[in-house]
Protein backbone atom coordinates (compact mmCIF):
# COMPACT_ATOMS: atom_id res chain seq x y z
CA UNK A 1 0.00 0.00 0.00
CA UNK A 2 1.99 3.19 -0.90
CA UNK A 3 2.00 5.38 1.96
CA UNK A 4 3.55 8.55 0.76
CA UNK A 5 3.00 10.12 -2.84
CA UNK A 6 5.02 13.26 -4.47
CA UNK A 7 3.62 15.83 -6.96
CA UNK A 8 4.72 17.95 -8.77
CA UNK A 9 3.01 21.10 -7.09
CA UNK A 10 -0.72 21.17 -8.41
CA UNK A 11 -3.02 24.40 -9.56
CA UNK A 12 -6.58 24.89 -8.97
CA UNK A 13 -8.44 25.69 -12.53
CA UNK A 14 -11.74 26.49 -10.82
CA UNK A 15 -11.40 28.52 -7.04
CA UNK A 16 -13.82 31.07 -5.08
CA UNK A 17 -11.83 33.09 -2.72
CA UNK A 18 -14.69 35.91 -1.99
CA UNK A 19 -13.16 39.26 -1.13
CA UNK A 20 -12.26 41.61 1.76
CA UNK A 21 -11.90 39.76 5.28
CA UNK A 22 -12.56 36.41 3.80
CA UNK A 23 -9.48 36.71 1.45
CA UNK A 24 -7.77 36.03 4.60
CA UNK A 25 -8.65 32.42 5.70
CA UNK A 26 -9.43 30.87 2.17
CA UNK A 27 -6.42 32.64 0.14
CA UNK A 28 -3.91 30.80 2.49
CA UNK A 29 -5.92 27.51 1.97
CA UNK A 30 -5.16 27.48 -1.82
CA UNK A 31 -1.57 28.80 -1.59
CA UNK A 32 -0.53 26.25 1.27
CA UNK A 33 -1.05 23.30 -1.80
CA UNK A 34 -1.36 25.13 -4.92
CA UNK A 35 1.09 27.09 -7.37
CA UNK A 36 -1.76 28.90 -9.14
CA UNK A 37 -5.76 29.18 -9.42
CA UNK A 38 -8.34 30.39 -11.57
CA UNK A 39 -10.33 32.40 -9.35
CA UNK A 40 -14.13 32.77 -9.92
CA UNK A 41 -15.65 35.49 -9.00
CA UNK A 42 -19.06 35.14 -8.54
CA UNK A 43 -19.03 38.54 -6.96
CA UNK A 44 -22.12 41.64 -6.26
CA UNK A 45 -21.32 43.48 -8.32
CA UNK A 46 -19.98 41.02 -10.99
CA UNK A 47 -16.35 41.24 -12.45
CA UNK A 48 -17.39 42.57 -16.14
CA UNK A 49 -14.45 44.70 -17.30
CA UNK A 50 -10.61 44.17 -17.27
CA UNK A 51 -10.66 46.95 -15.01
CA UNK A 52 -12.34 45.44 -12.23
CA UNK A 53 -10.75 42.05 -12.75
CA UNK A 54 -7.32 43.49 -12.16
CA UNK A 55 -8.54 45.38 -9.44
CA UNK A 56 -9.60 42.10 -8.21
CA UNK A 57 -6.52 40.43 -8.69
CA UNK A 58 -4.49 42.53 -6.92
CA UNK A 59 -6.79 42.04 -3.79
CA UNK A 60 -6.28 38.69 -3.72
CA UNK A 61 -2.48 39.06 -4.59
CA UNK A 62 -2.28 40.76 -0.90
CA UNK A 63 -2.81 37.60 0.48
CA UNK A 64 -1.16 35.12 -1.89
CA UNK A 65 1.92 34.99 -4.61
CA UNK A 66 -0.19 33.49 -6.60
CA UNK A 67 0.18 34.18 -10.41
CA UNK A 68 -2.91 35.02 -12.56
CA UNK A 69 -4.36 34.23 -15.68
CA UNK A 70 -7.20 36.15 -17.87
CA UNK A 71 -9.89 34.01 -19.45
CA UNK A 72 -13.47 34.32 -19.77
CA UNK A 73 -16.33 32.59 -17.62
CA UNK A 74 -19.91 32.30 -18.29
CA UNK A 75 -22.04 32.14 -16.40
CA UNK A 76 -26.35 31.09 -17.33
CA UNK A 77 -28.21 33.97 -15.59
CA UNK A 78 -29.55 32.35 -12.59
CA UNK A 79 -27.62 29.27 -12.46
CA UNK A 80 -25.55 29.51 -9.07
CA UNK A 81 -24.16 32.15 -6.45
CA UNK A 82 -24.56 35.91 -7.70
CA UNK A 83 -25.07 35.34 -11.27
CA UNK A 84 -28.35 37.63 -11.52
CA UNK A 85 -26.34 39.44 -14.22
CA UNK A 86 -25.17 36.44 -16.28
CA UNK A 87 -25.80 35.40 -19.83
CA UNK A 88 -29.46 35.20 -20.97
CA UNK A 89 -29.06 33.89 -24.32
CA UNK A 90 -25.64 32.47 -25.91
CA UNK A 91 -26.25 34.59 -29.05
CA UNK A 92 -25.75 38.11 -27.43
CA UNK A 93 -22.37 37.43 -26.53
CA UNK A 94 -21.13 35.76 -30.00
CA UNK A 95 -19.33 38.34 -30.84
CA UNK A 96 -17.57 38.08 -27.77
CA UNK A 97 -16.78 34.61 -28.55
CA UNK A 98 -15.93 35.06 -32.27
CA UNK A 99 -13.05 37.57 -30.49
CA UNK A 100 -12.23 34.87 -27.91
CA UNK A 101 -11.71 31.98 -30.55
CA UNK A 102 -9.58 34.43 -33.07
CA UNK A 103 -6.92 35.25 -29.47
CA UNK A 104 -7.47 31.72 -27.83
CA UNK A 105 -8.61 33.25 -24.93
CA UNK A 106 -10.63 30.18 -23.04
CA UNK A 107 -14.13 30.64 -22.39
CA UNK A 108 -15.09 28.66 -18.84
CA UNK A 109 -18.55 27.84 -18.72
CA UNK A 110 -20.76 26.80 -15.99
CA UNK A 111 -22.71 24.01 -18.15
CA UNK A 112 -26.10 24.41 -16.81
CA UNK A 113 -29.56 25.18 -17.79
CA UNK A 114 -31.92 27.29 -15.51
CA UNK A 115 -35.38 26.68 -17.17
CA UNK A 116 -37.85 26.00 -14.81
CA UNK A 117 -39.38 23.49 -16.69
CA UNK A 118 -36.25 21.65 -16.61
CA UNK A 119 -35.66 19.25 -13.83
CA UNK A 120 -32.78 20.36 -11.27
CA UNK A 121 -30.59 17.56 -11.63
CA UNK A 122 -31.10 17.30 -15.70
CA UNK A 123 -29.86 20.54 -16.23
CA UNK A 124 -26.67 19.38 -16.90
CA UNK A 125 -27.10 17.25 -20.02
CA UNK A 126 -29.81 19.82 -20.92
CA UNK A 127 -27.05 21.84 -21.57
CA UNK A 128 -24.96 19.64 -23.51
CA UNK A 129 -27.56 19.27 -26.19
CA UNK A 130 -29.57 22.59 -25.94
CA UNK A 131 -26.69 25.32 -25.70
CA UNK A 132 -22.98 23.31 -25.85
CA UNK A 133 -23.25 21.67 -29.08
CA UNK A 134 -24.94 24.35 -31.09
CA UNK A 135 -22.28 26.42 -29.52
CA UNK A 136 -19.25 23.83 -30.52
CA UNK A 137 -20.65 23.85 -33.92
CA UNK A 138 -20.72 27.71 -34.22
CA UNK A 139 -16.90 27.71 -32.32
CA UNK A 140 -15.03 24.57 -33.22
CA UNK A 141 -11.97 26.30 -32.38
CA UNK A 142 -12.87 28.14 -29.08
CA UNK A 143 -10.93 26.56 -25.95
CA UNK A 144 -14.13 25.34 -24.06
CA UNK A 145 -13.87 24.65 -20.38
CA UNK A 146 -16.64 22.62 -19.11
CA UNK A 147 -16.20 23.55 -15.11
CA UNK A 148 -17.14 21.27 -12.24
CA UNK A 149 -18.62 18.57 -14.54
CA UNK A 150 -21.39 16.57 -12.59
CA UNK A 151 -22.70 13.82 -15.21
CA UNK A 152 -21.84 10.30 -17.12
CA UNK A 153 -23.66 12.45 -19.92
CA UNK A 154 -21.15 15.43 -19.09
CA UNK A 155 -17.88 12.70 -19.22
CA UNK A 156 -19.07 10.78 -22.30
CA UNK A 157 -19.30 14.33 -23.86
CA UNK A 158 -15.98 15.60 -22.87
CA UNK A 159 -14.43 12.25 -23.38
CA UNK A 160 -15.57 12.43 -27.30
CA UNK A 161 -14.92 16.16 -27.63
CA UNK A 162 -11.66 17.35 -29.51
CA UNK A 163 -8.38 18.48 -28.44
CA UNK A 164 -10.72 22.43 -27.72
CA UNK A 165 -12.98 20.94 -25.32
CA UNK A 166 -11.86 20.25 -21.41
CA UNK A 167 -13.35 19.89 -18.21
CA UNK A 168 -12.85 20.25 -14.40
CA UNK A 169 -13.70 17.62 -11.58
CA UNK A 170 -14.30 18.98 -7.86
CA UNK A 171 -13.06 16.41 -4.88
CA UNK A 172 -16.57 16.31 -3.70
CA UNK A 173 -17.84 15.10 -6.70
CA UNK A 174 -15.39 12.48 -7.15
CA UNK A 175 -16.79 11.44 -3.50
CA UNK A 176 -20.07 11.98 -2.93
CA UNK A 177 -23.29 11.09 -4.12
CA UNK A 178 -26.44 13.05 -3.56
CA UNK A 179 -27.47 10.90 -0.84
CA UNK A 180 -25.07 12.63 1.07
CA UNK A 181 -27.29 15.94 1.23
CA UNK A 182 -30.60 14.13 2.59
CA UNK A 183 -28.42 11.82 5.14
CA UNK A 184 -30.36 11.56 8.35
CA UNK A 185 -32.07 15.04 7.86
CA UNK A 186 -31.09 17.97 5.08
CA UNK A 187 -26.96 18.51 5.13
CA UNK A 188 -26.50 21.89 3.71
CA UNK A 189 -22.93 21.76 3.95
CA UNK A 190 -23.51 18.70 0.81
CA UNK A 191 -25.44 21.49 -0.96
CA UNK A 192 -23.40 22.92 -4.06
CA UNK A 193 -24.09 23.87 -7.76
CA UNK A 194 -23.93 21.64 -10.04
CA UNK A 195 -26.53 19.57 -7.37
CA UNK A 196 -24.56 16.09 -6.36
CA UNK A 197 -26.12 13.06 -8.39
CA UNK A 198 -26.79 9.83 -8.79
CA UNK A 199 -24.71 6.94 -7.87
CA UNK A 200 -23.91 6.13 -11.39
CA UNK A 201 -22.52 9.68 -12.26
CA UNK A 202 -20.36 9.52 -9.96
CA UNK A 203 -18.47 6.39 -10.47
CA UNK A 204 -18.49 8.07 -14.43
CA UNK A 205 -16.58 11.07 -13.25
CA UNK A 206 -14.08 9.16 -11.12
CA UNK A 207 -13.30 6.98 -14.06
CA UNK A 208 -12.66 10.28 -16.37
CA UNK A 209 -10.15 11.75 -13.98
CA UNK A 210 -8.21 8.60 -13.24
CA UNK A 211 -8.58 7.12 -16.93
CA UNK A 212 -5.74 8.91 -17.87
CA UNK A 213 -7.49 11.21 -20.49
CA UNK A 214 -4.98 14.57 -20.55
CA UNK A 215 -8.39 17.28 -21.05
CA UNK A 216 -9.41 16.16 -17.61
CA UNK A 217 -8.13 18.48 -14.83
CA UNK A 218 -8.62 19.41 -11.33
CA UNK A 219 -11.01 22.30 -10.44
CA UNK A 220 -12.16 22.15 -6.37
CA UNK A 221 -14.86 24.71 -7.46
CA UNK A 222 -13.92 25.11 -3.14
CA UNK A 223 -16.53 28.13 -2.42
CA UNK A 224 -16.87 29.51 0.88
CA UNK A 225 -20.07 30.71 2.39
CA UNK A 226 -20.85 31.76 5.81
CA UNK A 227 -21.91 29.03 7.72
CA UNK A 228 -25.37 31.03 8.96
CA UNK A 229 -26.17 31.37 5.05
CA UNK A 230 -25.64 27.69 4.64
CA UNK A 231 -27.77 26.55 7.62
CA UNK A 232 -30.77 28.61 6.01
CA UNK A 233 -34.21 27.92 5.28
CA UNK A 234 -32.62 28.56 1.72
CA UNK A 235 -29.39 27.74 2.11
CA UNK A 236 -26.56 29.07 -0.25
CA UNK A 237 -24.65 26.69 -3.04
CA UNK A 238 -21.09 25.53 -1.99
CA UNK A 239 -18.82 23.36 -0.65
CA UNK A 240 -15.91 24.75 1.32
CA UNK A 241 -12.83 21.90 0.27
CA UNK A 242 -9.77 24.20 -0.16
CA UNK A 243 -8.17 23.25 3.44
CA UNK A 244 -7.81 19.75 2.78
CA UNK A 245 -8.20 19.73 -1.15
CA UNK A 246 -5.46 17.73 -2.50
CA UNK A 247 -6.09 14.65 0.30
CA UNK A 248 -9.85 14.55 -0.76
CA UNK A 249 -8.62 14.11 -4.30
CA UNK A 250 -5.79 12.05 -2.92
CA UNK A 251 -8.71 9.50 -0.85
CA UNK A 252 -10.71 9.38 -4.40
CA UNK A 253 -8.32 8.33 -6.24
CA UNK A 254 -6.90 5.68 -4.03
CA UNK A 255 -10.74 4.41 -3.43
CA UNK A 256 -10.48 2.92 -7.24
CA UNK A 257 -6.47 2.03 -7.31
CA UNK A 258 -5.61 5.03 -9.25
CA UNK A 259 -3.11 7.40 -7.22
CA UNK A 260 -0.43 7.03 -9.71
CA UNK A 261 -2.98 9.16 -12.22
CA UNK A 262 -3.19 11.92 -9.73
CA UNK A 263 -0.62 14.11 -10.57
CA UNK A 264 -1.43 14.01 -13.93
CA UNK A 265 -4.53 15.19 -13.06
CA UNK A 266 -3.57 17.83 -10.30
CA UNK A 267 -0.61 18.95 -12.01
CA UNK A 268 0.17 18.50 -15.81
CA UNK A 269 -3.26 18.75 -17.43
CA UNK A 270 -4.71 22.06 -16.48
CA UNK A 271 -1.42 23.77 -17.62
CA UNK A 272 -1.27 21.99 -20.42
CA UNK A 273 -4.92 22.48 -21.49
CA UNK A 274 -4.37 26.43 -20.97
CA UNK A 275 -0.90 26.68 -22.79
CA UNK A 276 0.71 27.53 -19.60
CA UNK A 277 3.91 26.08 -18.54
CA UNK A 278 3.58 23.35 -15.43
CA UNK A 279 4.88 24.50 -11.65
CA UNK A 280 8.27 23.49 -10.83
CA UNK A 281 8.15 23.13 -6.86
CA UNK A 282 6.94 19.93 -5.16
CA UNK A 283 4.10 18.44 -2.37
CA UNK A 284 4.21 15.22 -0.97
CA UNK A 285 0.95 13.39 0.39
CA UNK A 286 1.03 10.96 3.51
CA UNK A 287 -1.46 7.86 4.04
CA UNK A 288 -1.80 9.63 7.90
CA UNK A 289 -5.53 10.21 9.57
CA UNK A 290 -6.33 13.63 10.79
CA UNK A 291 -8.72 15.49 11.29
CA UNK A 292 -9.70 19.35 10.41
CA UNK A 293 -10.82 21.70 12.14
CA UNK A 294 -14.90 22.04 13.07
CA UNK A 295 -14.88 25.54 11.41
CA UNK A 296 -12.62 28.41 10.56
CA UNK A 297 -13.19 31.75 10.99
CA UNK A 298 -14.91 34.12 8.28
CA UNK A 299 -14.19 37.66 8.97
CA UNK A 300 -17.50 38.01 11.41
CA UNK A 301 -18.59 34.81 10.64
CA UNK A 302 -17.82 30.97 10.46
CA UNK A 303 -16.86 28.92 8.02
CA UNK A 304 -17.77 25.24 8.07
CA UNK A 305 -15.55 23.25 5.86
CA UNK A 306 -16.78 19.82 3.94
CA UNK A 307 -16.07 16.42 6.23
CA UNK A 308 -16.22 19.19 9.35
CA UNK A 309 -14.49 17.10 12.10
CA UNK A 310 -14.36 14.22 10.50
CA UNK A 311 -10.99 12.43 9.89
CA UNK A 312 -9.67 12.39 6.06
CA UNK A 313 -7.33 9.48 5.17
CA UNK A 314 -4.62 11.76 3.65
CA UNK A 315 -2.65 14.65 4.59
CA UNK A 316 -0.37 17.23 3.22
CA UNK A 317 3.15 16.76 4.54
O1 LIG B 1 -21.82 25.38 -5.43
C1 LIG B 1 -21.41 26.36 -6.03
N1 LIG B 1 -20.99 27.46 -5.37
N2 LIG B 1 -21.41 26.35 -7.36
C2 LIG B 1 -21.09 27.43 -8.08
O2 LIG B 1 -21.12 27.35 -9.27
C3 LIG B 1 -20.78 28.70 -7.42
C4 LIG B 1 -20.30 28.50 -6.05
C5 LIG B 1 -20.27 29.76 -5.23
O3 LIG B 1 -19.75 30.78 -5.72
O4 LIG B 1 -20.75 29.74 -4.12
ZN1 LIG C 1 -17.65 27.64 -9.21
Amino acid sequence: MTSSLTLTRPDDWHLHVRDGAALQTVVPHTAAQFGRAIIMPNLKPPVTTAELALAYKSRIMAKAKAAGVVACKLYPAGATTNSDAGVTDLKKIYPTLEAMQKVGMLLLVHGEVTSSDIDLFDREAAFIDTQLIPLRRDFPELKIVFEHITTQDAADYVMAADRFVGATLTAHHLLYNRNAIFTGGIRPHYYCLPVLKREKHRVALLNAATSGNTRFFLGTDSAPHPAHLKEHASGCAGCYTAHAALEMYAEAFDSVGKLAQLEAFASFNGADFYGLPRNTGTITLKREAWTPPESFQFGEAELKPLRSGEALPWRVA
